[in-house]
């Protein structure tokens, strides 16, 4: 079982001919709802793929909060986690162009009052796994993901969007997926990439580290892996690494070994990216299958020492 706690948005979405600078004003026909915010789509993405997901948020008292509520259960994730907050639901803008791509708002709202007392009863121990990302209190995140991991529950955690964190904060964390932004900001700049996921990764803890169109790559206990990306024509960038997020937990949660996982959270990923909107091109298992031989193999590399 995969619990996922985080965060849960209606996206306002744009289509824009081309993204705003500072200081301007880009005007566009029309705007159209979709379902977002980064825990909530993960946990999509990882049901969508066979995974049971159990999903812990808070919705406001407006119109959105059932519709977020209704939209979450029909990817197959179990609800009964989300909780009532008296503020707004979690809000999205994102401004989408031609190239496919974005830049994203938010106003958090209901998502600020996520609390650790969610986890009570949610079931974290061996042969479960806990997800979290970066859109609640860091505090709470830290916390759950301390429960989880004393509880013997792998610890899964996307540090999206980039913060620091306190330090010792990674201990408890199982898998850290970051993309480069967010590597550079954990080691204080950039590095070459098989090196900034070396100096992430610990003597048990695995960093994966997303490029976006190169790709992804893992440095872990057993070693390093790299995958391509899915070769595809993007619509929408919006939520890929969302399910690139939520299908590598789904794998692992299913079992999976960390190489195979990678393979195939890169093809869902691609394949979230052809459609606009950050769960509407979300696959099903079936698919990502049908794609997996686009990619060939992961390659194994000797991981730099001393990073
Ligand atoms: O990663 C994409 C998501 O970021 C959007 O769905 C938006 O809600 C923000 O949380």
């Amino acid at each position: 079982m995969l619990v996922v706690l985080g965060s849960i948005n209606a996206d306002l979405v744009l289509e824009v001919e081309g993204l705003p600078r500072p200081g301007e004003t880009v005007l566009c026909p029309g705007w159209r709802l979709a379902h977002g915010g980064k825990g909530a789509n993960q946990a999509a993405a990882a049901a969508k793929l066979g995974a049971r997901v159990r999903f812990l948020g808070r919705i406001g008292p407006d119109p959105w909060g059932p519709v977020l509520r209704e939209g979450l259960a029909a990817a197959g994730v179990d609800v009964d986690g989300l909780a009532p907050s008296p503020r707004p639901s979690g809000t999205a803008v994102i401004a989408v162009e031609r190239s496919g791509e974005n830049l994203i708002l938010v106003a958090s709202g209901a998502n600020l009052d996520v609390s650790l007392d969610q986890l009570d009863g949610a079931g974290l121990g061996p042969g479960t796994t806990l997800l979290c990302q970066n859109e609640i209190p860091l505090p709470v995140t830290l916390g759950a993901l301390g429960r989880a991991h004393a509880a013997g529950a792998r610890t899964i955690l996307n540090l999206a969007p980039a913060s620091e964190l306190p330090s010792g904060a990674l201990d408890s964390v199982d898998l850290l997926v970051v993309n480069e932004h967010e590597a550079a900001t954990l080691l204080g700049g950039p590095r070459e990439a098989e090196a900034a996921a070396a100096a992430l990764a610990g003597p048990a803890r695995t960093c994966v580290l997303t490029l976006g169109r190169a790709g992804a790559l893992a440095v872990g206990p057993d070693g390093g892996w790299r995958v391509p990306a899915l070769p595809i024509r993007p619509v929408d960038t919006t939520g890929a690494g969302d399910t690139f997020v939520g299908a590598l937990a789904a794998f692992l949660d299913l079992g999976l070994a960390l190489p195979d996982a990678l393979a195939r959270a890169s093809v869902a990923a691609g394949l979230a990216c052809e459609r606009l909107g950050a769960r509407e091109g979300q696959p099903e298992r079936a698919a990502v299958e049908a794609r997996l031989g686009e990619l060939g193999p992961p390659v194994p590399f000797a991981v730099p020492r001393g990073s």
